[in-house]
């Protein structure tokens, strides 16, 4: 069997993951692994089933009685939860400002880990998330570390959002960015940090085609 081929992006939120991820999954024919989804639909059935969001234990179980699956249907990575589909909901600023809470839980990332290996086992992937390069993944052939200017970050997602109808304010976008930032990098589990072996990529000023390009060289050279 040919050795499945992992590819791992991680970076601070807003930074393209998912947007690039995704799309050198689809050229190389590679499955996409959004890991935040993962996080994303597990904030949102705490908050659907009221299970407080400070009561680890109950957490932990959550994640461990729950089925999560992430679905390609053509363009589109569609999210279930016992199979209901949440793939809107996981966007919700609601659950974007409860996840970094529940993805602090040493307990549900045991388990979100655990199955994020299991995915990446039989098949080339390209998985985004914080922790991929360093924990999830520590042997991926390509590591990338996305980031860009919190200026730059907040900008995307504001048009992101209008593009959707969504009213937001850009200054709202950027402390909201920045305060996840900061709970994610300074969580005592597996916070975001660059693997050391990770390449750096600042997406500042740069078109997504251009980074995509950049990736798929890195992977055409190392990994293929
Ligand atoms: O990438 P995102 O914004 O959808 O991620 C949602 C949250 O989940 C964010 O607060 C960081 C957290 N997360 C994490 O802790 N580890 C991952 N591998 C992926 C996301």
């Amino acid at each position: 069997m040919i050795e499945p081929i992992q590819i791992a992006i991680d970076g601070p939120a807003g930074a393209g993951k998912s947007t690039v991820a995704k799309e050198v999954a689809r050229r190389l024919g590679y499955l996409y692994i959004d890991t935040g989804a993962m996080y994303r639909a597990l904030t949102c059935l705490a908050l659907e089933k009221n299970v407080s969001l400070f009561d680890e234990q109950a957490l932990t179980n959550l994640a461990h009685n729950s089925t999560i699956n992430l679905v390609q249907k053509e363009e589109r990575l569609h999210v279930f939860v016992e199979n209901i589909e949440v793939t809107e909901a996981i966007r919700s600023p609601l659950v974007s400002s409860h996840v970094s809470q529940v993805a602090a839980v040493a307990g549900v990332r045991m388990i979100m880990v655990e199955q994020q290996r299991a995915m990446a086992r039989s098949q080339s992937v390209v998985m985004d998330g914080r922790d991929i390069g360093s924990h999830v993944l520590p042997f991926a052939q390509i590591k990338i570390f996305l980031t860009a200017s919190i200026e730059e970050r907040a900008r995307r997602r504001y048009l992101e959002m209008t593009a959707k109808g969504i009213p937001v304010n850009e200054e709202v976008l950027k402390e909201e960015i920045q305060r996840r930032d900061e709970q994610d990098a300074s969580r005592e589990v597996s916070p975001l940090v660059r693997a050391e072996d990770a390449s750096i990529l600042d997406t500042t000023g740069l078109e997504i085609e251009a980074v995509i390009q950049i990736i798929l060289d890195l992977t055409a050279r190392r990994g293929r």
